[in-house]
């Protein structure tokens, strides 16, 4: 690593969502992992924290959840220093009982066996948008793939299927961009917040309707613990916040950081295209290079030494998990994009007890979209530079203009 690096790192804030628009971030990591695993990033943008970048130390923090808590909130941002609205109430923010609590109202939806009926749904809504951008010629593939996390979780949550545009819509200008440009504009601040309550007034009026009619869905579930009283009215409306926006931006940059790749590793392609058998290791190869999740953040509940150095009490720890899956120690030539890797124990999903509750629906989109891809595509090209978001939580593109060649 040359010295221009190290240099940099001392001065580069993690914190900065600026830093992640820069094409060439990796290379901080890659300083990190060798020379300062446990990295103390100094107060800048936000209060200071720890970091930890290599495999083994993420895995190790994220499965160890009594010493490392998720209930204060689990990504930098502004709500570290103002509060976040779910702390100790949504389940992402919550530890032990409480946790397993909330992810047992849901799971059952979550089960391999209950998303597997969603594939031919899955299936005609990708096909739909890839024919369609094949029909343009040039798009933005960003928009392409957009439908697809969507309908997945519309179609779990049980939202009937001629309101998925207007779910789409709401949740775009609701949650739209991870970007730190669109985030810091007053403007659409305003319009996301007003998105954002008509989002949850339309789940409030199909949950009340289920109250009705009940079925096998999430709305119905969600309306069940509340009248049981395991959750509050609030505590509904946070579970589903968490639902439509945790399974949607990951999912849709990380078909379209698939798509990049193959772009980058054409045989890679030809070699899915040729065997569909290598679809399941493809996706895991995805997930792991594309890695859409960036980061979780944990509190420490007591003093704990690490590399050396000592983590206080009450001391945040941000656990890079997307360079834990670029690291050395733990994957051979880990910047190959290669949908062959054996083994591939990513931790693209998370790891302990907060795992991915929708991994088994992500994994079976993103297996359903690459195989559509490799059906009706037989190649694409890059038409202009792309630009990255600027985030810290989710790794994928503002825009990626591409012209897609049929198969
Ligand atoms: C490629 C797509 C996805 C990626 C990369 C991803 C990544 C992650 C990661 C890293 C975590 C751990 C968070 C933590 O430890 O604090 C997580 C948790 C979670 N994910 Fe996903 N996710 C994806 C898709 C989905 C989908 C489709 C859903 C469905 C709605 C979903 C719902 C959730 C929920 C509810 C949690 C919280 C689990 C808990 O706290 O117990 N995710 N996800």
């Amino acid at each position: 690593m040359t010295e221009s690096v190290a240099a940099a790192v001392d001065h580069v804030d993690l914190a900065d969502p600026r830093v992640f628009a820069d094409p060439d971030h990796h290379r901080y990591f890659r300083h990190l992992r060798d020379h300062d695993p446990l990295h103390w990033n100094p107060a800048g943008v936000e209060p200071g924290f720890w970091s930890v970048t290599r495999y083994e130390d993420c895995a190790a923090v994220q499965k160890d959840s009594v010493t490392f808590s998720s209930a204060g909130t689990n990504v930098l941002g502004q709500q570290r220093w103002t509060g976040d609205e779910g702390s100790g109430r949504m389940l992402t923010h919550t530890d032990g009982e409480r946790h397993t609590e909330l992810r047992r109202i849901v799971n059952q939806s979550f089960t391999p066996r209950a998303v597997a009926g969603l594939e031919p749904y899955l299936r005609s809504v990708i096909g739909q948008s890839l024919d369609q951008a094949l029909e343009e010629g040039e798009v933005d593939f960003v928009d392409t793939v957009a439908l697809l996390p969507v309908a997945s979780i519309a179609a779990l949550l049980g939202v009937p299927q001629e309101d998925w545009p207007l779910l789409l819509k709401l949740t775009s200008a609701a949650f739209g961009s991870a970007d730190q440009e669109v985030q810091t504009s007053p403007n659409a601040r305003v319009s996301a917040a007003v998105a954002h309550s008509q989002l949850l007034l339309y789940c409030q009026d199909l949950m009340e309707q289920r109250r009705a009619s009940p079925r096998d869905d999430i709305l119905t579930r969600l309306g069940e613990a509340q009248r049981s009283g395991q959750l509050s009215e609030e505590g509904a409306m946070l579970f589903l916040d968490l639902l439509l926006l945790g399974g949607n931006e990951t999912t849709r940059h990380g078909a379209v950081g698939a798509l990049l790749a193959l772009i980058e590793f054409p045989q890679q392609w030809q070699l899915l295209r040729a065997d569909r058998r290598l679809l399941n290791s493809a996706v895991a190869e995805v997930l792991r290079y594309v890695s859409p999740s960036k980061h979780v953040l944990r509190r420490a509940e007591r003093d704990i030494e690490l590399h050396g150095r000592r983590i206080s009490a009450g001391q945040d720890v941000a656990v890079w998990h997307f360079s834990a899956n670029r690291d050395e120690r733990a994957f051979t030539d880990p910047n190959v994009f290669d949908i062959e890797r054996k083994p591939n124990a990513h931790l693209a999903l998370g790891s302990g007890p907060h795992y991915c509750l929708g991994a088994s629906l992500a994994t079976l989109e993103l297996a359903v979209y690459l195989d559509e891809l490799c059906n009706k595509v037989a190649s694409a090209a890059v038409a202009a530079p792309p630009a990255l978001l600027a985030t810290s939580v989710i790794s994928g593109f503002k825009n990626l203009r591409v012209r897609l060649r049929s198969a």
